[in-house]
């Protein structure tokens, strides 16, 4: 039994992720968007999926294929990623958010491809309007709803990470967040992890992703509460 709970330490656990970047159409042809890959996301879902759980897999628009066993649920915007989390994040034991959210979007949409004119080199411009957290939610639903789920954020900085790090795991109320210390990790194979939580920091050197993933699933499965 013991050999069988270690294997799949996350038997009978369900998991939630978000992956990818999310796109913020501008107008039918255009939009802003980031350059996340995904790959750390959808091989968290894999390694969450052996260990054990159900998993649902929330991806913005990524050319990955669905790790075997694992829930999909397509979106392109932060608002649908939004809607798509928050309408079921209450029913999971886990919540972890990789996804690289686009912090603003256009404040309108335009109808019609945005065109030239012919002697107006005046170009246009757009007001944004700032897009929901949908880790902080779904930490504050949690906060409501007795630890669950139990919330794992990101950090992607590109200075002073760890004060970053911390700073997000204190304003989103998490216990954990995971740092990217690869540099440039966007689209990479490999990376290297700062887990950091209220206690102090773990790092998890440079490796094939989906080896790291492995490792923060045990993390993970580590620190959930026997009766979440
Ligand atoms: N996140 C989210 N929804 C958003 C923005 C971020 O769920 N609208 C999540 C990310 O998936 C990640 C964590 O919050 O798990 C931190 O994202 P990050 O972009 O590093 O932090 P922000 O809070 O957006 O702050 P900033 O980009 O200014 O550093
Ligand atoms: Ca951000």
């Amino acid at each position: 039994l013991e050999a069988a709970l270690q294997a799949k330490p996350l038997a009978g656990r369900s998991v939630l992720i978000t992956a990818g970047p999310t796109f913020e159409p501008i107008d039918p042809v255009r939009g802003l968007t980031n350059r996340s890959s995904g790959k750390m996301g959808f091989a968290i879902a894999r390694a969450a999926r052996e260990a054990g759980a159900e998993v649902t897999l929330i991806a913005g628009p990524v050319h990955l294929d669905t790790p075997r066993g694992v829930r999909r649920v397509d979106v392109q915007t932060a608002l649908q990623m939004h809607e798509a989390v928050l309408s079921q994040a209450a029913q999971f034991d886990v919540f972890v958010a990789t996804a690289a959210v686009a912090d603003w979007r256009p404040a309108q949409l335009t109808e019609h491809k945005i065109k030239k004119k012919a002697g107006d080199k005046a170009a246009p411009s757009f007001e944004l309007t700032e897009n929901p957290d949908i880790l902080a939610d779904v930490s504050a639903l949690s906060a409501t709803a007795g630890q669950r789920p139990f919330c794992v954020g990101f950090a992607a900085e590109s200075q002073d990470l760890l004060k970053h790090a911390r700073e997000k795991l204190v304003r989103k109320k998490l216990p954990l967040i995971v740092a990217n210390l690869g540099p440039a990790t966007f689209g990479r194979d490999d990376n290297a992890l700062l887990l950091v939580d209220a206690q102090g920091e773990r790092e998890l050197p440079q490796d094939d992703k989906l080896n790291l993933a492995r490792e923060l699933v045990q993390e993970i499965a580590r620190r959930l509460p026997a009766n979440l």
